[in-house]
């Protein structure tokens, strides 16, 4: 298939600018700390429960992550290990266990969970009050009502976090999401149509149903790409000016590196930055800003302790 190939002027490529996630995660951070401080000053200190369920070494990372995170801000962090044999019975008394103990505002399940294990039946059993991932259906459902009062999932939180801290403006712009995943594609497209400051956006879906993607991607002012394949999005791919926020955390191997792989996201990078207005790197982008909104919504849920 002959590629189309895009002519670009010296001022676009000059006027290409990455989107540095670790630098704004750590500007929210700073906020998050002071907020906690306060909190603790009227006695509550902010907490979250953590359970990871087996050693998948991928999941110990970003557990590992997540504590780092949280003992830095003065977030106190509650490790809950349980190997991979574990019951759903068994998670989901824990889960009942840690509803119920008034030191504890936020609960994680990191996911994905065993097999023999329903992530659905694990998602629920969390008290929606405590639902910091903002993966229960309660708080979906508040996400899409545009309801400010329950948890919006980390990710698509913080890519709009990302947006508007950049100056980014997304009214009346059209946004390509590529990816339906609960997580990501589908809340991240419904927080960007919804009709308040900082979204206002025309969305587009597009996943592995769609025949021709790139005939929207090209149409795309705004593109997130939530696809979980690295180099899913090509040069030809987008429209000159594009925003480009990449979700993708992929591991490539690489032997030059000790630990045998490096991260690459599900965009081409290189190829794609001359091209891009705005462009998120892997690592560095998207990634800093899912713990940080964690941190986020367990200070919010924490405050309703206070009020
Ligand atoms: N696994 C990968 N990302 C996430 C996340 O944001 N939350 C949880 N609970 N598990 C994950």
């Amino acid at each position: 298939m002959q590629r189309a190939v895009t002519i670009l002027t010296i001022s676009q490529i000059r006027s290409m600018k990455i989107i540095d996630g670790k630098k704004i995660a750590a500007q929210i951070r700073v906020e998050i700390a002071r907020e906690a401080a306060d909190l603790v000053r009227l006695g509550i200190t902010p907490g979250i429960a953590v359970i990871l369920v087996g050693d998948n070494p991928a999941s110990v990372s970003y557990v590992t992550a997540k504590e780092r995170a949280c003992s830095e801000t003065g977030i106190r962090s509650f490790m809950s290990r349980m190997p991979v044999e574990t019951t759903q019975d068994e998670l989901i008394n824990e889960i009942k266990r840690l509803n119920a103990d008034d030191s504890v505002h936020g609960i994680l399940v990191q996911l994905p969970l065993p097999k023999h294990i329903d992530e659905s039946a694990i998602i629920r059993a969390i008290a929606p009050e405590k639902d910091v991932d903002g993966f229960h259906p309660i708080n979906l459902g508040k996400l899409l009502l545009g309801e400010d009062d329950g948890f919006t999932s980390c990710t698509p939180a913080g890519i709009m976090e990302l947006l508007v801290r950049s100056g980014v403006d997304t009214s009346g712009k059209h946004a390509v999401v590529l990816g339906r995943s609960n997580i990501v594609g589908k809340p991240v497209a419904n927080l960007l149509l919804q009709k308040k400051d900082g979204a206002n956006a025309t969305v587009t879906i597009c996943h592995t149903g769609t025949p021709d993607a790139t005939h929207f991607t090209r149409q795309a002012d705004i593109l997130i790409v939530a696809a979980g394949r690295p180099n899913t999005v090509t040069a030809d791919m987008i429209k000159p000016g594009a925003v480009v926020i990449d979700v993708g955390v992929n591991r490539v191997p690489d032997t030059s590196k000790k630990s045998g792989f490096r991260l690459v996201g599900d965009v081409d990078f290189d190829a794609i930055a001359p091209i891009a207005s705005f462009v998120t790197p892997v690592p560095g982008g998207v990634g800093p800003m899912t713990i940080t909104m964690l941190l986020a919504n367990t200070i919010k849920a924490a405050r309703r302790c206070a009020t």
